[in-house]
């Protein structure tokens, strides 16, 4: 027999989603795509992302396109090949990619991939697994035809590395300078969502040291009933909270994408004692095409693609 409190509850909280679905459904769809994206890097690849939609891809191809512009990029040292390696000078590669229907792929830990986010894309279409790590994702990417890359490091990176080994004492470090990782959303003109993220991860990380970047709800988190989050900034501190799960829940719960970025970063400052040293960025996108963005500390860029404009804005 169901106790009369437990049913009181229950027809309350359901009273609660009806009226926040209701005040979700009272806004419009999105008009045209948006697309979001973190860091100064996030220009360009809203443009590919842009240029993926026009072209009749989906918000997927979309997301995949935009941070693979990121990930080939040789001047950036914090996502792809060409980022700053672990402390033993190899260069790990996280990524994850998310369709707002609930599919998710990702890849961790992996070693010579040009495009990890394209391999992570891999796991989710071809493969009943959403996660595949180290050498199992190598061999996986070898059996696709995807060329592994030797780890060789660019000649600033060795030279920073090789600094870097003498004044540390071989000890990680976990600081606001150290990460900047692609995270980005896509809203497309039939208000369907997805994103992806992908980085090097921490600068002179414990070698098998994994972030927050692939892990679906951490790094990143996609739903076409409500919208999308991602995070950007020290792992650790958004694996904690599962940041980007958390803004998307909030949106659910009727909080506006700025409410749920603000939520979310306030979380992660109520978990942790001391955050003077630490950045954590956060986006969010929702059905209704708009956006939220919060960090911890000033100085967090992002991207915003939207009513035919590419600009770049301060959190
Ligand atoms: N957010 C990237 C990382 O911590 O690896």
């Amino acid at each position: 027999m169901i106790h009369r409190r437990a049913l009181l509850a229950s027809v309350a909280a359901a009273g609660a989603a009806v009226a926040t679905s209701r005040m979700r459904a009272a806004l419009p769809l999105s008009g045209g795509p948006v697309i979001l994206s973190t860091w100064d890097h996030g220009i360009p690849a809203n443009v590919a992302a842009m240029e993926a939609l026009r072209s009749g891809g989906t918000a997927l191809d979309a997301a995949e396109r935009g941070v693979m512009v990121t990930e080939a990029d040789v001047t950036n040292r914090s996502v792809g090949l060409t980022g700053y390696p672990d402390r033993d000078g190899i260069v790990t590669l996280d990524a994850c990619i998310m369709d707002g229907d609930g599919r998710a792929g990702s890849v961790c830990f992996v070693q010579g991939i040009k495009h990890p986010v394209s391999l992570a894309r891999k796991v989710m279409e071809n493969t009943p697994h959403v996660m595949m790590v180290g050498k199992g994702a190598e061999q996986y990417a070898r059996e696709l035809g995807i060329e592994q890359l030797p780890n060789v490091l660019p000649d600033d990176v060795q030279k920073a590395w090789e600094n870097w080994k003498k004044e540390s004492r071989y000890q990680p470090v976990i600081n606001i300078e150290n990460h900047d990782t692609i995270g980005l959303l896509v809203l497309d003109a039939n208000g369907r969502l997805a994103g992806a993220c992908t980085t090097s991860g921490l600068a002179w990380k414990m070698h098998g040291r994994v972030g927050d970047s692939p892990i679906i709800g951490a790094g990143l988190y996609v739903d076409n009933e409500v919208g999308g989050a991602t995070c950007t900034g020290v792992g650790e501190y958004v694996l904690r909270t599962l940041a980007s799960f958390l803004a998307v829940e909030r949106m659910r719960m009727g909080d506006t994408p700025q409410q749920a970025c603000e939520e979310a970063i306030r979380r992660i400052k109520a978990r942790h004692a001391d955050v003077r040293n630490v950045q954590v960025g956060i986006l969010a996108l929702d059905t209704h095409g708009r956006h939220g963005a919060a960090s911890i500390h000033d100085g967090f860029t992002f991207a915003l693609h939207k009513d035919g404009k590419n600009q770049l804005r301060k959190a």
